[in-house]
């Protein structure tokens, strides 16, 4: 059973205070306890006893009527997570039927080969997966202030929207004034783990360190997605690592092993993870010996 992150709290929405977590669709029934000084004094964060996160809610966006996104992370929610890396709506649609992923990431070349509307083609993935849905800025917006604009723009087409942001000084700056608003951010097209520590440090929800395309260039991506979870680990740092660049299902298992959180990965590696030739072999020799035995 995979658990998702982010969860829409209807107690918040109607009373401004959550009740309880809602873990996984649930209610888990822990009170909360609140911290002020959150979201940089403008708002509070709600302590779940016996979670790990904060579940956080931005009084000022209350008032400001936008979607309520709760940030969790309960104890329970443990064991690498998966992803689908894509924006075809039939792939996601697919693998939500298998129940194997809680989540999607996008990127301005998977929405560019879909041909359609960003805003559109997000939000019909938000309505398919209930899980944090990575939409990035405009690959063109290179500058802070433009990502921020675009950033709150993506959050408000559904509450599991998560800005996905690039790693530049720029976007460092968009990541910290969206995280401070309680708006998730994915720093993506990570190569470095001092990247992946800037990242978190501006208040990034997740970082994408990109496995293939340092493996193309002779170097060894599962080692930085070592070398982060490690130091993430070590200084408890609750930014969640996403294993990204996945280009076979033996980097799926490695990220596991290395201490990724999540795993996003394309269509066809996740097919590619399910089917096995002897597998295959298997349900032919069982068909052929029951027709034998019992036809058709
Ligand atoms: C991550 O979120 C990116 O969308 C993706 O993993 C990039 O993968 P690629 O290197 O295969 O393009």
């Amino acid at each position: 059973m995979f658990f998702c992150c982010f969860r829409q709290c209807p107690d918040i929405a109607q009373k401004g205070v959550p009740l309880f977590c809602s873990f996984a669709g649930r209610p888990c029934r822990k009170r909360p306890t609140p911290r002020v000084a959150a979201f940089g004094g403008r708002g509070i964060a709600w302590v779940i006893p016996g979670c790990y996160n904060e579940v956080c809610y931005d009084t000022a966006r209350r008032t400001a009527a936008l979607p309520h996104t709760l940030y969790m992370k309960c104890k329970g929610d443990t064991g690498v997570k998966l992803f689908l890396d894509t924006a075809n709506l039939e792939e996601i649609r697919q693998a939500n039927e298998m129940g194997v992923i809680c989540g999607v990431t996008t990127n301005p070349s998977l929405i560019a080969k879909e041909g359609r509307d960003f805003a559109q083609v997000v939000a019909e993935i938000a309505s398919l997966v209930n899980g944090p849905i990575s939409g990035e800025v405009k690959a063109t917006t290179t500058d802070a202030a433009g990502m921020v604009a675009e950033g709150r723009e993506i959050s408000r087409i559904h509450a599991n929207m998560v800005v996905k942001i690039p790693m530049t000084a720029e976007g460092l700056k968009a990541t910290r004034i969206l995280a401070a608003e309680g708006i998730a951010c994915n720093v993506t097209l990570v190569f470095t783990a001092n990247q992946a520590l800037l990242a978190a440090r501006a208040g990034a929800a997740f970082v994408s360190p990109f496995v293939g395309r340092l493996d193309d260039i002779s170097t060894n991506g599962m080692e930085l997605i070592s070398t982060v979870a490690a130091i993430f680990d070590l200084h408890d740092i609750q930014t969640e690592i996403i294993s990204a660049s996945i280009r076979h299902p033996m980097h799926v298992t490695e990220s596991a092993l290395a201490g990724a959180h999540i795993a996003t990965v394309p269509y066809k590696v996740l097919m590619d993870m399910c089917n096995h030739p002897l597998t295959a072999q298997g349900i032919e020799k069982f068909q052929q010996d029951y027709r034998k035995a019992f036809g058709e």
